[in-house]
């Protein structure tokens, strides 16, 4: 199999596919490797490494490959330069894109979509929205403390004692995980609330304190995932944060219920009660934001808080979100060949999820669906 590594063209995409070290670990399990030139740089990756890993420089990857990776989903005159019957491992959100699909579809193209992956432990090391959702929680700290007027830890300087900063993580997934394993190195106070109860203790080992909305029913996600809550568990979140929120001088929102909206948490009302100065950095912003009044891409001021809506962060920390995404598809791309060759059995609950389409045909029940 010939697989070919592109830059990407999204704007403000510097992550790339394929990082040399996994040219080295696959190229000695029969896979070939072409690269245009330039792939890597965005994130520091120069080609002189790619060659020496056994890559070849190519000015037609698109029509020499047989197989293309990718990090972005491609734009449409990208996918007419795919290779009829070849296929294309990327990030392709499916279920919100069902004219890519059919597109896909109509050029025979085997389509693997990175971030239908189950999240299950078996496919934990192929799991490109963990990986990314990692470094992302890291960065919404990092973002997050570099414009509050304050620094995070407790210091006792000559000056008198400074107090640590008091960050508030809603959402404990993947990403607020590492939000507030950050925050806690940097040496603030940290607060964080999840809609599942099972993250009290994940917070708790992090050294993070739960807060936890009593007396309602919760309803429970499938697969690890939150549900929608009910309208009094909204009310009664919103009035259990209240406090915490008055007092936060960064909150980090991460909130995510797959396939909606993303659900409002932080309300122009608990805005009004922070103090000037303090930030909110919504990691949501692309699924609509969980901060009343957030915009994505951009830096707003409400009620003197600055309110963040980060987009693609991973993007920021291009090296190692790189890094880890092309670990993620070497393992995958291990998982569904032998010798070298695809070797597909959609019986098997990992390339189930993520081969979308086959031989002309949509086959991922899911997908199938959402383009009815
Ligand atoms: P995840 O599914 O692991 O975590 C989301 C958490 O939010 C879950 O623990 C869930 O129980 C919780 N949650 C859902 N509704 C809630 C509510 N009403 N109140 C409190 N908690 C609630 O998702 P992951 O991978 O950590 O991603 C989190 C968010 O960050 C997503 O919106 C994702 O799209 C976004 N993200 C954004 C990036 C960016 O570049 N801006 C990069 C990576 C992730």
């Amino acid at each position: 199999m010939k697989i070919g590594i592109v830059r990407e063209t999204a704007p403000g995409e510097r992550r790339v596919a394929v990082i040399p070290e996994t040219v080295k670990k696959l190229t000695a399990k029969k896979f070939e490797f072409l690269f245009e030139p330039g792939a890597g740089m965005g994130s520091s990756f120069p080609d002189d490494e790619y060659t020496a890993a056994g890559a070849k420089i190519s000015m037609d990857v698109w029509s020499e490959a047989d197989t293309i990776a990718k990090v972005q989903k491609p734009a449409p005159e990208e996918v007419a330069k795919l290779r009829e019957g070849g296929a294309l491992v990327s990030t392709l959100y499916p279920l919100f894109n069902p004219d890519l699909v059919k597109a896909l579809a109509a050029r025979k193209v085997m389509a693997i979509s990175l971030d239908m992956i189950p999240r299950t432990t078996l496919a934990q090391s192929m799991d490109v929205l963990s990986s990314q959702a990692n470094l992302a929680g890291y960065y919404a700290v990092v973002y997050g403390a570099s414009r509050l007027p304050k620094i995070f830890p407790m210091l006792m300087t000559a000056a008198g004692t400074i107090t640590p900063a008091k960050v508030l993580v809603m959402g404990a997934g993947v990403a607020g995980l590492q939000a507030i394993g950050t925050a806690k190195r940097l040496g603030a106070v940290v607060e964080a609330t999840d809609v599942r109860p099972e993250t009290k203790e994940q917070v708790e080992s992090l050294g993070g304190r739960f807060l936890q909305v009593t007396g309602v029913e919760v309803k429970t996600g499938q697969g690890g995932y939150a549900a929608e809550q009910s309208e009094e568990y909204k009310k009664k979140q919103a009035e259990m944060i209240a406090g915490a929120i008055s007092k936060a001088d960064v909150v980090i929102t991460t909130a995510l219920i797959p396939g909606r909206r993303a659900p409002i948490l932080v309300t122009d009302a608990h805005l009004k009660s922070m103090r000037p100065g303090s930030v909110v950095v919504d990691l949501a912003a692309e699924q609509g934001g969980n901060v009343e009044g957030c915009v994505a891409g951009q830096d707003a001021e409400k009620h003197g808080v600055k309110i963040c809506g980060l987009v693609n962060v991973p993007s920021a920390v291009a090296a190692h979100a790189s890094m880890c995404f092309s670990r993620n598809i070497e393992k995958l791309l291990v998982h569904v060949t032998k010798d070298g060759a695809w070797n597909i059995n959609l019986d098997e609950e990992i390339t189930k999820g993520c081969v979308i389409a086959r031989e002309g045909e949509i086959v991922q029940a899911k997908v199938k669906e959402a383009v009815k």
